[in-house]
């Protein structure tokens, strides 16, 4: 009788070590598959920021692209696009890295001009300093446009007071980084209301973090309620898109 209970504890055990190891196994392999690709985008980024400092011949460096700042992936696909097309009237909302590369854009062009909307102050004063290490001041103007309450969609929300943007011809290119998703999960989905109607036929707009919920449901309303946009997803690292507007007869 005392065997085969001991026989059954050992049974028992045997099996619960295998599932164990079983569980360790798994664990092993969904680690290195984690890695791989850690190192697959990794690798993507880095390729995206050298791709930069040759394509915009930049004598010092740009600052760290990690974190709150716009990825190598992303500023790649702005700075080809501000090349290819050269668009003259340029409107950014949150100012950061992205501002000095389309800057940097308009100089190698030899026209257009950045306009980025800047909610915080502090921020604002950093990228007026980087613009002018760079020496590039006089390609992009930041805009101190602190966030207010706004009627946008039916409702009231939060989003960049516009009072200090100049009178501009219909902007070519339109990116918006901004307002941070602290502020709402919804935040970006006013630059469709408040600046779409200002763009110039042709004019692509870009939109980063486009991965994210917010943003996601911001691209359907402005889908469904801009009809003229012709909505393409960028394989960036945080999902990006390109619309371009096409206005319809
Ligand atoms: C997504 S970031 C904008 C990034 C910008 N387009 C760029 O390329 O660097 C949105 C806002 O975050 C704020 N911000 C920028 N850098 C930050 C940092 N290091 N920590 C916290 N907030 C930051 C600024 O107010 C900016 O408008």
């Amino acid at each position: 009788m005392m065997d085969n209970v001991a026989i059954a504890l050992l049974l028992l055990l045997c099996a619960y070590i295998l599932y164990k190891v079983r569980h360790m196994h798994l664990l092993v392999h969904t680690l290195r598959d984690d890695t791989r690709l850690g190192h697959a985008s990794l690798f993507r980024q880095l390729e995206a920021l050298q791709g930069l400092y040759v394509s915009l011949g930049l004598r010092r460096a740009l600052p760290l692209t990690r974190g709150w700042a716009a990825s190598p992936d992303f500023l790649q696909e702005l700075a080809a696009h501000a090349l290819d097309e050269q668009p003259h009237c340029v409107v950014e909302c949150s100012s950061g890295i992205s501002t000095l590369v389309l800057a940097r854009c308009m100089q190698i062009n030899g026209s257009g001009k950045v306009y980025s909307l800047e909610h915080d102050a502090h921020y604002a004063r950093r990228t007026r300093r980087q613009l002018a290490l760079h020496g590039l001041e006089s390609w992009a103007t930041v805009i101190d446009a602190p966030l207010t309450l706004q009627a946008v969609g039916g409702c009231q929300q939060q989003w960049y007071d516009c009072s200090g943007l100049p009178v501009l011809p219909p902007i070519d290119m339109l990116v918006i980084d901004g307002p941070p998703q602290a502020v709402a999960a919804d935040a970006r989905y006013p630059a469709g209301p408040a600046l779409f109607p200002r763009l110039a036929p042709g004019a692509m707009v870009f939109l980063d973090d486009a991965a994210r919920p917010g943003e996601r449901a911001a691209l359907a309303r402005w889908a469904h309620e801009f009809p003229g946009m012709e909505i393409q997803s960028l394989p960036c690292e945080k999902g990006a898109a390109a619309l371009r507007y096409r206005p319809t007869a």
